[in-house]
């Protein structure tokens, strides 16, 4: 054990926003434990993190039970665009009830403080614009987006009833639209699938008119988001939205994304996904005033740092042209 920091969890390590989360908290002076099975995670994101004596990094489904000693838990281990969740739904809401089941158990058994990425999801496609926390959402149970809606939604009942009945100490943040370097080139979410087919040159595909509106928050406000919530006294359980509330049109997104690529792509229309929701934007006010927290980083700025990751990406070893996922 470190003797300065704490042991730390990271279920999803190795994945997008999982492999920045360590970052931080190795840069904090912890010991971080990465556990991830690789389903959507690759190693590449955390190969500069192996030489470092406070990171260790374990290859686990947390579908099945992990007996380690941590002071801390969080849980982010879910594929989460809709291509990689509907790949195999079964497997996805098993991990995310299984999974949370799992770490719960063990957070128990260690009694350790744990956090739960929870998703803007679990409002469904909304009718009430923006969501807040206590608007209980408009989720289709049976549709194909299901086994990851109601995956998060039984996971968060399961975070509240552990910490009723065992009084865990529990953080449940609820994530909007994330973007920045070490998403999947290939996830189908929007900002990475505009940036690789601008950098490629190739048409960029709106869904529907493109009128649809999406808020994205950039990876270090985020991680710094769940930072601050693990951190907060423990009556602040969550859920939580942790998210960017400035509202941008897919089509404007787009466009921004030609111009700051100087792309010659041309934008292509298609049809929009079943229960793709028209407008998902966050109300951050229980953030604001809890943890004192809110977006720093401007979606110029972001899209900048995220295009320079792809660019390097697609200009280097040719894993953009991967299979979409990693098996
Ligand atoms: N990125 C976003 O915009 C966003 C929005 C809302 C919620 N979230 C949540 O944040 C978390 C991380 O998302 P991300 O964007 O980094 O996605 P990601 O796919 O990059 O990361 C998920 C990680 O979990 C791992 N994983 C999946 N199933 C596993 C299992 N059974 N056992 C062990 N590891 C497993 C994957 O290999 C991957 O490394 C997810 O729980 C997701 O639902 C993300």
């Amino acid at each position: 054990m470190s003797e300065v920091g704490k042991r730390i969890l990271v279920t999803g390590g190795a994945g997008f926003l999982g492999s920045h989360l360590c970052e931080r908290l190795l840069a904090q002076g912890h010991d971080v434990l990465c556990v991830d099975n690789y389903f959507t995670g690759r190693k590449a994101n955390i190969a500069h993190l192996l030489g470092n004596p406070h990171f260790e990094a374990l290859r686990h489904d947390i579908c099945f039970p992990l007996y380690v000693e941590v002071d801390e838990i969080y849980n982010l281990a879910c594929p989460a665009s809709p291509i990689h969740y509907q790949f195999d739904p079964v497997q996805t809401t098993k991990t995310s009830v299984l999974g949370a089941i799992n770490m719960l158990g063990l957070a128990k058994r260690v009694r350790a403080k744990i956090f739960q990425a929870s998703t803007s999801e679990v409002y469904g496609d909304p009718v009430v614009h923006p969501q807040r926390e206590d608007y209980r959402g408009n989720v289709n149970p049976i549709g194909p987006r299901a086994c990851y809606d109601e995956g998060k939604r039984c996971a968060e009942t399961l975070f509240f009833d552990y910490h009723r009945q065992h009084k865990l100490k529990i953080r449940v943040a609820r994530i909007f639209n994330t973007y920045g370097p070490r998403m999947h080139p290939n996830d189908g979410r929007v900002v990475s699938n505009f940036i690789v087919q601008a950098l490629r040159g190739e048409p960029i595909t709106l869904y529907g008119a493109g009128t649809q509106t999406r808020a994205f928050c950039y990876v270090d406000d985020l991680v710094e988001g769940w930072l601050r919530l693990m951190a907060a006294p423990d009556d602040v359980t969550g859920p939580i939205n942790l998210g960017n509330p400035v509202e941008t049109t897919v089509r404007a997104l787009a466009e921004q994304i030609i111009a700051l690529t100087g792309s010659r792509s041309e934008i292509v229309h298609k049809p929009l996904p079943v229960d793709d929701p028209v407008q998902r934007c966050p109300d951050i006010s229980r953030a604001r005033d809890l943890l004192d927290w809110q977006p720093q980083v401007p979606l110029q700025l972001g899209l900048e740092r995220t295009i320079a990751y792809f660019d390097r990406l697609l200009a280097g070893d040719g894993q953009a042209k991967s299979p979409v996922l990693s098996l």
